[in-house]
């Protein structure tokens, strides 16, 4: 099941988020997106219990910025993260959304493939965006349209 995240997850939310990124997000970075980032919209992805993953995005107007998706390690390759990232996409539109954009390492081959799977394409390169280890970014981006009936079917740009 997909809800939003809540104070109450972020005992599992860090253990994944320390598993999964050199830089991770404190227990504040979350803090203060669930409590006070209006902007913010989290999910996580539970099972008996259980947070198996978790995403973020932030929706400024037609633009939704995904900053943060991870899954359990031992969860991997099961299809989480694509219904994470789908249910972002239906939430963003729902809110009026266009455009979907995230930045990427450029050797996170796992995640690249997530994005081009679900229809990202390469917006440009960024040269030396990460840090803690430095390396380049790709800015990935996805065009979503409402069509002109408002039926709710989406055709990708
Ligand atoms: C990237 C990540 C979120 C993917 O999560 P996941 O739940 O394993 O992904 P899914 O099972 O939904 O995979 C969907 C598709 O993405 C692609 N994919 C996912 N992991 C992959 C891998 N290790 N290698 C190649 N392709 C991969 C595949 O196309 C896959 O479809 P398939 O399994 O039918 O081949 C996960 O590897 C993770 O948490 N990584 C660490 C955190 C991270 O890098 N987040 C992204 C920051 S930009």
């Amino acid at each position: 099941m997909i809800r939003r995240m809540t104070l109450n997850d972020l005992d599992q939310v860090l253990r994944i988020e320390e598993t999964s990124f050199s830089s991770p997000w404190t227990y504040e970075n979350f803090r203060y997106e669930l409590e006070e980032n209006e902007f913010s919209r989290c999910y996580v992805y539970e099972e008996e219990g259980r947070i198996l993953g978790y995403s973020m995005m932030w929706i400024l107007f037609e633009n939704a910025d995904i900053n943060n998706i991870a899954v359990l390690p031992e969860e991997r390759r099961k299809g989480i993260a694509l219904k994470l990232m789908e249910h972002m996409e239906e939430e963003a539109v729902k809110e009026g959304a266009e455009f979907l954009h995230l930045e990427v390492r450029v050797s996170n081959e796992a995640a690249i493939s997530l994005y081009k799977k679900l229809g990202f394409e390469f917006l440009r390169l960024r040269k030396g965006y990460y840090s803690d280890p430095a390396e380049d970014g790709y800015d990935m981006m996805k065009g979503v349209i409402l069509n002109e009936e408002d039926t709710g079917d989406r055709e990708q740009l």
